[in-house]
């Protein structure tokens, strides 16, 4: 399958896509771990996301498409995969289409996670995020790890991201709604778009997601 994840800064993108990857056993393509990863590498890529990820705002299209292209072009992405944080405004979601008609693919689905601001700005507060792998996230009360400050998966340090102070969140949720709500619109004139609440627990909100998805795929 090939999905897209959308939803406002800390629904749960990242928590749901590692479930749902492993679930339909296709890759998680994330452009903020992917960003994330070149930033800890000391990339030129990096260096240059970094001041837009910092400011909240978005990393320049010409940067992030290329990027994200190289990632979907790998092997592994032949058999589908699940992009989360991409596409984020109308133009990545053109070049997408573009590249996927290129090739003669479709998506399949776009599931929308849907949770209030209040909760969004709690789950963001309280996140603490590994710093071998981006991929492996906690909460400090709804996913606390067993040990403070110590990661489960591999024992690296938690850290708190640099763009999850209260300014920055609020610029954020500012982008979102100004910029990638709009591609909910536009996939949903392709009949794409799936809505679910990513309120209550994680598993809940996977199974709520699995079922979702079935009625697509
Ligand atoms: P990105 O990394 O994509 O951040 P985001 O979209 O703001 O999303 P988050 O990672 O903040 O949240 P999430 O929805 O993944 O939530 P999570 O699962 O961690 O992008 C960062 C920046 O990179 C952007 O601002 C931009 O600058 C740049 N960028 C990235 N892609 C780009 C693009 N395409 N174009 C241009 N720029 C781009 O969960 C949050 C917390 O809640 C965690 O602590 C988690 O444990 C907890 N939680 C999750 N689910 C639940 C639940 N059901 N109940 C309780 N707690 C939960
Ligand atoms: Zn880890």
């Amino acid at each position: 399958m090939r999905i897209v994840l959308v939803g406002p800064p800390g629904a749960g993108k990242g928590t749901q896509a590692a479930y749902l990857a492993e679930n339909l056993a296709i890759p998680h393509i994330s452009t903020g771990d992917l960003f994330r990863a070149n930033i800890s590498q000391g990339t030129d890529l990096g260096r240059e996301a970094k001041s837009y990820m910092d400011a909240g705002e978005l990393v320049p299209d010409e940067v992030t498409i290329g990027m994200a292209k190289e990632r979907m072009s790998r092997p592994d992405a032949t058999r589908g995969f699940l992009l989360d944080g991409f596409p984020r405004n109308l133009s990545q979601a053109e070049s997408l289409d573009a590249m996927l008609k290129s090739e003669g693919m479709t998506l399949d689905a776009v599931l929308d996670l849907e949770v209030p601001e209040d909760e969004v700005v709690k789950r963001i507060a309280g996140r603490r995020i590994c710093r071998n792998d981006s991929s492996h996230v906690f909460h400090v009360t709804y996913k606390a790890p067993k040990t403070e400050g110590v990661c489960d998966v591999c024992g690296g340090d938690l850290y708190q991201r640099d763009d999850d102070s209260e300014e920055t969140v609020r610029k954020r949720l500012e982008v979102y709604h100004g910029q990638t709500e709009p591609i909910i619109d536009y996939y949903r004139g392709q009949g794409l778009v799936v809505t679910i609440s990513a309120l209550g627990p994680v598993t809940e909100v996977t199974g709520r997601a699995m079922e979702a998805l079935g009625k697509k795929g």
